[in-house]
């Protein structure tokens, strides 16, 4: 016997793509550019592994799982700085809590706050980071989509959502900057969802990891927190933020991030998190200390993305429809031929993987807003995302 929601699983996007690139033979003559994963590239700080090295022995003691007391600290700090918040309006103690990253996170806070008996409804976005699909699934939870497409400019359309649907609805996912399209939810939209959530009451989970990667150093993206404070909601009540070190310190497999927000509701997923078991290793919120509390790495870090989204488009323009994403690492262009066929073709021709895009979505009222789609993720280093465009190109003028 096993749990039967195990079999309702969706098989992985880079398992569909494994089964598109088998039995493909790629252009040998070239070597391959992965822009498929969304795995950050670039060197990870120094300072943090260093900090790992020399806090190695700190593996001798059992971690907690609410987090040591600096590392909650920093990351308060880092949430007041980052999202203007005044200065005593979150504490360390009830309103931050350190995960193993977000996917984790994400994934164990449906687990805690659904409550199965009462016919649960989970709203995530179409296309969506695939975590919040199997998150519902294994808390018994049915989903719906909302389609973001080019037409509503990549935002769920609220308006579309009936009342029962919401009166069902016990937590919604949202991704601001979003994975794949890189749309930023501005504050209008957040404080119409928070009005909506207070309406019906449901629970607000804000995917925030790649908030870090924008283009502006004057415009940074608006954060859910950040919207509570200018909204006067000094409780966050329903409201909760999911961050992340992997993106913002290309430190993928340190797994370290953290959910900050409603302390009723920290306090209950504290609770649930004491069971499950995911108590961050000490060495690691050593290095999660340093590295939340260094923004000059950070600084680079986007000047890198910058340097690579500008010479990429400039490459792309005029032969794909495609264009600047508000932030993220994510180019989400239209694709001239179908997004499987693309893939599958560019990966012969030019030795490229992207991911197509129906891969990350589900159908919806008839329309996949994913297909015709492909995710590019500009990963690989300049001069290897400047050879893909300049291949993606010819690839283009080919077909
Ligand atoms: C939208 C989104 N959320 C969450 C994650 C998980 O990141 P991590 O677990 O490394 O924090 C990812 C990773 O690709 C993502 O794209």
């Amino acid at each position: 016997m096993m749990n039967p929601n195990i079999e309702k699983l969706h098989s992985y996007p880079f398992e569909k793509l494994g089964n598109l690139k088998a039995g493909v033979t790629p252009n040998e003559e070239l070597a391959h550019i992965p822009l498929s994963i969304g795995e950050p590239k670039h060197t990870p700080p120094g300072f943090v592994l260093e900090t790992i090295k020399k806090e190695l022995h700190t593996i001798a003691q059992y971690p907690m799982t609410k987090g040591s007391e600096p590392l909650r600290e920093s990351i308060t700090n880092w949430l007041i700085n980052r999202f203007k918040l005044a200065s005593n309006s979150l504490d360390p103690d009830k309103h931050v809590l350190p995960v193993n990253g977000t996917r984790e996170a994400l994934f164990a806070f449906a687990q805690a706050v659904i409550d199965p008996t009462k016919n649960p409804l989970i709203i995530a976005p179409n296309p969506f980071y695939q975590i919040y699909e199997g998150a519902a699934i294994l808390a018994g939870s049915e989903i719906q989509f909302l389609n973001t497409t080019i037409e509503n400019d990549f935002i769920p359309d609220l308006d579309s959502v009936d009342v029962k649907t919401w009166e069902r609805c016990q937590l919604i996912y949202i991704c601001s900057p979003g994975n794949p399209t890189g749309k930023v939810l501005d504050s209008n939209f957040l404080t119409k969802l928070i009005k909506l959530a207070d309406q019906y009451d449901f629970i607000i989970a804000s995917d925030e990891c790649y908030s870090e990667l924008y283009p502006d150093e004057k415009n940074p993206p608006v954060g859910l927190l950040e919207v509570c404070a200018k909204t006067g909601r000094s409780d966050f009540k329903n409201c909760v933020v999911f961050h992340s070190l992997s993106k913002r310190s290309n430190l993928p497999g340190l797994r370290s991030g953290f959910v900050a927000g409603d302390a009723k509701i920290l306090k209950q997923f504290l609770r649930y998190r004491t069971y499950h078991g995911c108590a961050m290793s000490m060495p690691y919120q050593l290095a999660s200390i340093a590295a939340w509390n260094d923004e000059i790495h950070v600084k680079n870090n986007r000047a890198l993305y910058r340097s690579k989204f500008e010479s990429v488009l400039n490459i792309l323009d005029g032969a794909l429809e495609v264009s600047q994403p508000d932030a993220s690492f994510y180019l989400w262009p239209k694709t001239p031929i179908d997004d499987q066929s693309f893939a599958k073709k560019l990966f012969e021709q030019e030795n490229i993987t992207v991911l197509p895009g129906s891969y990350l979505s589900r159908t919806v009222d008839g329309i996949n807003p994913g297909a015709n789609h492909v995710r590019m993720a500009l990963v690989a280093e300049l001069d290897n995302c400047i050879e893909a465009a300049h291949r993606i190109k010819r690839f283009i003028e080919s077909i």
